[in-house]
């Protein structure tokens, strides 16, 4: 009997003992130093090697990655393809992401070096950093051990990502599911100082914003007037890319905000920045410090945001191939 008692409470003790675990389990600088020494090096060297060819990348892996962590937290879910139900990928924010191919040829050559050891969501939460890193932006820490998510379902991607048409309430509450604040919004928001947008997603603000063919009030008129006549000629025009910092889309500076103050964001996200007084001091505050200000503080957020309901210890997997689930 005394012997039972004594099998059951060490049993008792190793379920608890693997519970604490798998719950503190957490991310890491240099997770992988044991496990796979070069996979750090191997997507740093893999972005430096091939993002000059494509700069435009950097804009799109960082999206990409934000896009992973608004929905089920940045655990690669949106990198999966449709299975039984349609994924994220397909969801409307992300049929302008790109870059999903770039993140399976990492993957591909990490699986090489390491086989089942690195998940798909820190390699590309990596990539991001190390993309806009390569072309001129700041450097955040990027702690490691995330695992990958099994699951990706489209209307979660419709549900959590911010649009660009949301108002200040909307972006808010959003941001906060996420447990982000306002600060981060204002902060992570100064990402459009790089990389472009489709004229189809402006197209409302410029020919149609309450059904009577009329302009947002709240971009500003001559920009508006120049768009319509020099970028986006139609309302039915979706093909064209423009600039979200024109002149300086490829320089992650303080242009963004810049442009918000001037009335000249392009979406009426980022419009509304300016409607709360928080933001909008925020807004100001930035413009009046420095680059090397504005690049701390996205630092600070960009890692706050790589944190979001990640899975770790035992939670998910290490997929093989990014796209989809191991079977
Ligand atoms: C605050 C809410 C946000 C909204 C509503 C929003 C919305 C959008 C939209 C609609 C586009 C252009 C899509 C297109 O027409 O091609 C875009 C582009 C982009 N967004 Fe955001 N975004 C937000 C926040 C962020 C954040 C937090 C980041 C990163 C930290 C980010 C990074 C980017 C980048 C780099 C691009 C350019 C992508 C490219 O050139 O391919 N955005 N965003």
């Amino acid at each position: 009997m005394a012997r039972k008692l004594g099998y059951l409470r060490f049993f008792i003790v190793c379920v608890i003992a693997s519970i604490v675990a798998t719950t503190h389990a957490q991310l890491q600088l240099g997770f992988y130093a044991k496990s796979c020494p070069k996979a750090e090096k191997i997507v740093s060297d893999f972005v430096n090697e091939h993002i000059h060819n494509a700069p435009s990348l950097a804009a799109a892996l960082i999206r990409m990655h934000f896009h992973d962590c608004f929905v089920r937290g940045c655990d690669g879910s949106v990198l999966l393809n449709n299975t039984n139900q349609q994924a994220e990928k397909n969801a409307p924010p992300n049929l302008t992401v790109r870059g999903f191919d770039f993140i399976e040829r990492i993957k591909s050559l990490v699986e090489a070096a390491c086989p089942g050891v690195v998940s798909c969501a820190d390699i590309l939460t990596l990539a991001a950093r190390d993309s806009i890193v390569a072309t001129g932006g700041p450097f955040w820490q990027v702690p490691t051990g995330r695992r990958d998510g099994l699951v990706s379902n489209l209307s979660e991607s419709t549900r959590n990502i911010p649009t660009p048409f949301d108002n200040f309430t909307t972006l808010q509450t959003k941001f906060n599911n996420a447990g982000l604040d306002l600060n981060d919004l204002v902060i992570l928001s100064g990402a459009h100082t790089i990389g472009v947008s489709h004229c189809s997603t402006i197209s409302n603000r410029l020919y149609n914003f309450t059904g009577k063919l009329d302009e947002d009030p709240a971009l500003d008129s001559e920009y508006a007037q120049n768009l319509k006549k020099f970028k986006c000629k139609s309302i039915n025009d979706n093909t064209t890319l423009i600039e979200m910092d024109p002149g300086s889309r490829k320089t992650f500076d303080l242009g963004y905000y810049n442009q918000v103050v001037k009335r000249r964001g392009l979406f009426t996200s980022d419009s509304q920045l300016l409607v709360n007084s928080v933001t909008n001091s925020l807004v100001n505050q930035l413009l009046q410090g420095s680059l090397r200000n504005f690049h701390a503080q996205f630092a600070i957020s960009m890692e706050k945001m790589g944190r979001i309901n990640v899975k770790t210890g035992t939670q998910g997997e290490i997929r093989k191939q990014c796209a989809l689930v191991n079977s």
